[in-house]
């Protein structure tokens, strides 16, 4: 066995940034049951969980911003695809816009710029998979967001978030980079495989996600199975589109498995059911009927989730790479959020 240094030869391996969140989680777990996890390599300022640690081939605890890291993964690895999910979401970035706009640009731009050179070395381009949002739209007011139902990829582009306005132009640099990157170069660049998928909000059974204002609805769901009163920051009007995170993870890797050539976007829409907080806290309570959930809307928290679509249109992803997703609203609740959320609280009780 030879020491990492000393290896003849490059590793081939997936990286995912930002792994410990809630959608590294997610696909952590699936590519392990895949049995596709030995050469997945994951980046994450904070490490990653101890549960997950066995399930990959290295954990890396580091900055997308640390070049010095970015030019070790660049050597040391062949780098197959990357799966760049590391992001400050948009209540967070609101706190701080520059430090959010540092993470969510510049540390894309590095690993776009990662994804160049390796596949500048390799002689073919990377697949790059990146998570965009429903942020990077801005409904003008909540009359255009009833009229206008299922929106499509370029309507509305006026994300009036910090993570939105990163998120869209994220978008613009993956298509960038990979079709123009050094276009007045000698020697043209290779470019990458930039695939990406617009969520919107996701909820988990197992995890919670941090920062985000979609957050009411796991929020609400995760509190009432703890037993836990629950205040709504959105009113109960106030209606978005939801994905489970099992659907999160199929969109990720049924848009990675894609063949290229059928893909004619850059980036897809991907949705599953629409709800509004008043509906997502009839299900909880229809679940756990002793749940205490009110609603004291934050005014500029609403704002910001008002100006996201009710609903989105994915024909395309439906139409150029099969997606659908197996998870309607009931089976959502009945079968994933409900059963698994109620089992994880009483197992954490015991
Ligand atoms: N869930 C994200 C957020 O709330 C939106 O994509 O920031």
């Amino acid at each position: 066995m030879f020491a990492r240094s000393q290896r003849p030869i490059r590793e081939k391996i997936i990286l995912i940034t930002g792994a410990n969140g809630e959608v590294g989680h997610g696909l952590i777990r699936q590519l392990y049951e895949m049995q596709d996890t030995s050469e997945v390599v994951v980046l994450d300022l904070s490490g990653l969980d101890d549960a997950l640690t066995p399930m990959v081939n290295r954990v890396i605890t580091g900055d997308i911003l640390d070049n010095e890291l970015i030019n070790l993964l660049l050597n040391e690895y062949e780098i197959d695809m990357i799966v760049h999910l590391a992001a400050l979401l948009s209540t967070h970035s609101e706190f701080n816009p520059e430090s959010a706009h540092r993470v969510n640009v510049q540390g894309t731009i590095n690993l776009l710029k990662l994804a160049i050179e390796q596949g500048r070395s390799r002689g073919h381009p990377v697949r790059f998979l990146y998570p965009s949002s429903i942020a990077v739209y801005g409904l003008p007011d909540v009359q255009t967001k009833a009229q206008q139902g299922a929106i499509d990829e370029n309507s509305y582009l006026y994300p009036i978030t910090m993570y939105g306005c990163n998120k869209l132009y994220c978008e613009h640099l993956g298509r960038y980079y990979a079709e123009f990157y050094q276009q007045l170069s000698a020697a043209k660049s290779i470019g990458l495989d930039f695939r990406c998928v617009r969520f919107p909000g996701l909820i988990s059974a197992h995890t919670m996600p941090t920062g985000g204002t979609s957050d009411f609805a796991p929020e609400m769901i995760h509190a009432a199975a703890q037993g836990k009163p629950y205040e709504s920051f959105v009113a109960e009007d106030v209606r978005i589109p939801f994905m489970v995170m099992p659907d999160a993870i199929k969109a990720l890797i049924s848009l990675s498995e894609a063949p290229r050539e059928q893909l004619k976007h850059y980036v897809y829409n991907v949705s599953s059911f629409s709800l509004s907080a008043s509906e997502v806290a009839d299900r909880v309570k229809a679940n756990f009927p002793d749940a205490e959930i009110s609603f004291e809307p934050h005014a500029a928290r609403q704002n910001i989730v008002n100006s996201w679509p009710a609903d989105v249109d994915d024909s395309a992803a439906r139409q150029e790479w099969d997606w659908s997703p197996d998870y309607d609203v009931d089976r959502a609740f009945n079968e994933y959020l409900i059963p698994t959320i109620r089992q994880y609280y009483e197992t954490s009780k015991s």
